[in-house]
């Protein structure tokens, strides 16, 4: 047969009333029949990601990516290696969204509109990791794993493609720009990407979960966040004639201090929020007392109203203490270019989908429910607009001794992820689809 694996579609969407109705149905025949379609679909998905060819193309994407990552809004090669898989694959694509994202579309082009999506940027970090593929840009590496991010979600596009005349919608792929810092999720909606969008899913990886593992929660699994930038300004002066100055050092020492009584006080212990200084710049010498001093750091909460709150009592505080000093103050929350992120909020029953066809392709146990973390991810845009679901999944390397985290010049994936990405991400497009045509009817 031309396209094997997707001959379990027409009664597959009768596993809307298992999604729907989890709890309701008994441990019988009918279920486990159900069941074992979910089953079949999601084993050949992973089965055709996993034939020798399709993970050797897989391999090659992400290696070309790895080796020359691009930052935020400047990721203009790896836009073209995506919509030139796109067009090989005979995937229609729409871009440049927000610069250098890229917006591919499978099926009949009829709604539902269902999402998947990826980040395409990497970070400001020097690889130090010695293998073949080693990053040839310097001081910048994928060690957020958005390589492997484009990669399953062109090896969904793939899988997808072959059985395209089947879906029940349409499914759209979403590569977008800056997902670090620089708030690409929130230029993707601006630019109207994702106007007709019903529900959107996307990954991210996790070097602490073995590869076949995924993880997330319903409702708030990741926090918001935003930067603070501050300048107190005073009269610079001889350090030995304090009489003569305002000293900035001082006040921002009162304001640095009384910054941290927003958690310890204001805040509602079993709310989780974090107020962090990155820096402060005085003057130069020690015997002068400078003009200004500049701090900022970092606010995150697991509310979006906990963020507005830090907001406005930080820009109080800061100006207050440096009026006691007779110093003045000003505070910079950088929305234009330090966006804040608002919380991720998982839907519940997207959340629900995704962990059901997730147990079925990996095993009930591969299916963690994770704690809330104080991370943050502009996955949370999309989430504010429309029923989304944002899992972690599994790339630890088990040859490796220690953990090879995110962020780090030494983050280290295991490439194995990438056919159960692949399989995982089409799995909850087509089964979401199927499902929800059976609701409107
Ligand atoms: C983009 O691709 C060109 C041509 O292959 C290459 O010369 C250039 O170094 C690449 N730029 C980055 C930032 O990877």
């Amino acid at each position: 047969m031309k396209k094997p694996f997707f001959r379990f579609l027409i009664p597959f969407k009768c596993l809307s009333f298992l999604i729907i109705l989890p709890t309701c149905y008994p441990i019988s025949a009918p279920v486990t029949r159900l069941e074992s379609k979910l089953s079949s679909l999601t084993r050949e998905l992973l089965d055709s990601a996993r034939e020798p060819e399709f993970f050797d193309w897989l391999k090659r994407v992400r290696r070309k990516i790895h080796e020359y990552p691009e930052l935020a809004f400047e990721e203009y090669n790896t836009s073209e290696i995506i919509r030139s898989e796109l067009q090989s694959l005979g995937i229609e694509y729409i871009w440049p969204i927000a610069k250098t994202g890229v917006v591919g579309s499978i099926g009949s082009g009829m709604e539902p509109w269902f999402g998947l999506r990826a980040d395409m940027d990497a970070l400001p970090i020097q690889e130090l990791v010695e293998w073949e593929y080693k990053s040839k840009n310097n001081g910048k590496m994928h060690a957020c794993g958005h390589d492997a991010h484009v990669t399953m979600l062109l090896g969904a596009a793939k899988l997808l493609q072959r059985g395209k005349d089947e879906l029940k919608g349409t499914v759209k792929l979403v590569f977008q720009p800056a997902e670090e810092g620089g708030a690409g999720a929130y230029h993707m909606l601006k630019e109207g990407a994702l106007d007709k969008f019903q529900a959107i899913f996307g990954l991210h990886v996790e070097p602490e979960m073995p590869v076949g593992s995924i993880a997330s929660r319903p409702g708030t699994m990741a926090a918001g966040s935003a930067r603070f930038f501050a300048v107190i300004k005073g009269k610079g002066g001889h350090a030995a004639r304090p009489q003569d100055t305002r000293d900035p050092v001082l006040a921002a020492s009162f304001a640095i201090l009384a910054l941290q009584q927003l958690i310890s006080r204001e805040t509602d212990p079993l709310e989780a929020r974090v107020l962090s200084l990155g820096f402060v710049e005085a003057g130069q010498a020690g015997n002068v007392i400078p003009e200004t001093v500049k701090f900022g750091g970092t606010i995150r909460s697991l509310t979006t109203e906990g963020l507005s709150y830090l907001q406005q009592r930080i820009k109080e505080v800061v100006e207050n203490q440096a009026a006691v000093l007779q110093c003045t103050a000003s505070v910079d929350f950088m929305e234009e270019t330090m966006r804040p992120y608002p919380a991720t909020v998982n839907d519940e029953a997207m959340y629900e989908h995704v962990k059901q066809v997730g147990e079925v392709l990996l095993g009930e146990s591969n299916v963690q429910v994770m704690p809330a973390i104080m991370g943050s991810e502009d996955f949370s845009f999309y989430a504010q607009k429309m029923k989304a679901a944002f899992f972690t999944i599994g790339v630890q390397n088990k040859n490796e001794k220690s953990v090879k985290r995110l962020h780090t010049p030494y983050f280290l994936l295991d490439e194995e992820v990438l056919p159960v990405g692949a399989a995982l991400h089409a799995a909850v497009a087509i089964s979401y689809l199927d499902t929800t045509v059976v609701e409107t009817h």
